[in-house]
């Protein structure tokens, strides 16, 4: 009874519905941003040769711009009103925002979170900027460098501004970062492409011959280029996951007996489902894709790629909404809820570790994700320039 009162003791809040929010708006716009920037970058073939998937990416950037734009504002304000104690609306207050703007630095940091938060600021302005930029003349280049916006407006929270860095911090800041460049990468992906695919259903009808040809290349190259992209966002996800694990959960019982390990436990039945879509991908329909363009049966092709594979995308982006709904809910830590102490600290024998960790995900990654392939030349051939 006394170790289930130090439990409940030690357990900190639920988030409220605004903070739930704004969180995962906060993850969708940068993803977004990421998957559209990727998307025009390297996934797609470019619009001037005559990709129909790109052209229609680039319809989706404006949209992509605006969300990130107000997902940038709910963001400010949020951390502006969290760091008075308020509420979310309450961070719009005009002498709210002026004593976030102008607040102290924070133990251990030589700025305040409201210049913390300014400088995030900017990188948003860049952001929306190559956004628009990337819709005006679509390239690769604005592309990578809307990817790159996005990826450093995400870690600006894990550089450590002045504050004395110990290994300990350090180790922790890169991982999280890593972490959060993973699931930019995975989420972003899906989700645009996901809505791409949507899009794609509804003029399917409308299609000539020609363009379903252009379309299964399309997607057929989309499709084998994510599932690269995804494989190295799950290697530095699952790393990176299983080091804040360690950190924040003593042993696998807490997963059970503690708040903060059962909302992990949650967390981690998604990726599981992640991880058997992405298979499914992988093992069963590249391959089919595949032999469907080696036999030359381009109505299969087709399917697969704008239809079927967009269903499994479409059930995948979901789940992973579901995982950012889900992080917010991860405060403290298991290891605090059950009275134990902090993991060790990073040194050479976890730094040993690690590397193994990395060592063994990379194997089974490439173990698990080799597809058998057909006869190449005919596959890799377009289909739309078969005679
Ligand atoms: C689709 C897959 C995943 C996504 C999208 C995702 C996303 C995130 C995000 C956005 C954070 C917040 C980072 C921050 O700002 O501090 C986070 C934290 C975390 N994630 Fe993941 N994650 C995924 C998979 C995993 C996996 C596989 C593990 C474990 C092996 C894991 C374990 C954790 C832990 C322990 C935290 C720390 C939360 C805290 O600070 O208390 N995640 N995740």
């Amino acid at each position: 009874m006394g170790s289930v009162t130090a439990l409940a003791a030690n357990t900190p809040p639920a988030p409220e519905a605004s903070e739930i929010i704004t969180n995962v708006l906060y993850y969708l716009g940068l993803s977004a941003a990421v998957g559209i920037g990727l998307t025009l970058a390297y996934l797609a073939i470019p619009e001037d040769r005559g990709g129909i998937v790109a052209a229609r990416a680039r319809r989706v950037v404006l949209p992509v711009a605006v969300v990130v734009a107000v997902t940038a504002i709910i963001q400010f304000a949020g951390a502006a009103a969290s760091s008075a104690g308020l509420s979310w609306m309450h961070g719009l207050a005009p002498s709210v925002l002026s004593d976030f703007v102008h607040s102290g630095p924070g133990r251990g940091s030589s700025i305040g979170a409201g210049t913390l938060a300014l400088i995030q600021m900017g990188g948003y302005v860049a952001l929306v900027a190559t956004l628009v930029g990337l819709y005006l003349r679509p390239g690769r280049l604005l592309g990578w460098l809307t990817v790159v916006a996005a990826v450093v407006t995400a870690s600006i929270p894990f550089i450590p501004f002045g504050s004395s860095v110990t290994v300990n911090g350090a180790a922790n800041d890169i991982l999280t970062g890593v972490h959060v460049l993973g699931a930019l990468l995975w989420v972003g992906g899906l989700v645009v492409l996901c809505a791409l695919g949507v899009m794609g259903r509804s003029d399917r009808n409308s299609l000539s011959t020609d363009d379903s040809l252009q379309v299964t290349d399309d997607w057929s190259q989309i499709w084998s280029r994510f599932s690269l992209v995804a494989l190295w966002a799950v290697g530095m996800i699952i790393v990176s996951g299983v080091w804040m694990s360690w950190t924040h959960v003593g042993s696998p019982v807490q997963l059970f007996t503690t708040a903060y390990g059962r909302y992990l436990g949650i967390k981690l039945l998604m990726v599981l489902g992640l991880l058997v879509a992405g298979a499914y991908n992988v093992r069963v329909l590249l391959p089919r894709i595949r032999a469907a363009r080696a036999n030359g049966d381009d109505s299969s092709a087709l399917r697969l790629v704008a239809h079927h594979f967009p269903v499994v995308v479409a059930i995948e982006s979901v789940l992973a909404v579901g995982v950012l709904v889900v992080v917010p809910f991860l405060r403290g830590s298991a290891r605090q809820e059950a009275g134990w102490d902090d993991a060790r600290s990073f040194d050479l024998a976890v730094f040993g570790t690690g590397v193994l960790l990395v060592a063994l995900v990379a194997a089974a990654l490439w173990f698990g994700s080799r597809t058998p392939k057909a006869d190449a030349s005919p596959a890799d051939r377009p289909v739309s320039q078969r005679v």
